[in-house]
């Protein structure tokens, strides 16, 4: 089994295969188009909105938390910089929230 996985607003879309950390993915498939800066869960520059398969995705650590608080954004949003996806599903959509 594997997972469909599409970026927003870049619509670049990929099959993986659990478990995969999504930064690996995105540096693999720079289409995908998501910006980072630390990597490291504090500058808040990767956060995607989870728009499906959130329920595939481990749950973020204190760390990542942390910064997304500060944000505040609405809806379910992480980091993409520490997303790792657990298991399969059929689709995973992710929506860069600062695209620019
Ligand atoms: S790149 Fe800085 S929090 Fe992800």
């Amino acid at each position: 089994m594997s997972t469909r996985v599409r970026f927003e607003p870049s619509g670049f879309e990929t099959e993986i295969q659990a478990p995969v950390d999504l930064i690996d993915v995105t540096d693999e498939h720079p289409d995908a188009d998501v910006p980072y800066s630390c990597r490291s869960a504090s500058c808040g520059t990767c956060r995607v909105e989870v728009v499906s398969g959130g329920e595939a995705l481990a749950p973020p650590d204190e760390d990542e938390v942390d910064v997304l608080e500060i944000f505040g954004d609405e809806g379910p949003v992480r980091l993409c910089c520490q997303l790792k996806l657990a298991k399969d599903t059929d689709k995973l959509e992710l929506r860069v929230v600062d695209p620019y």
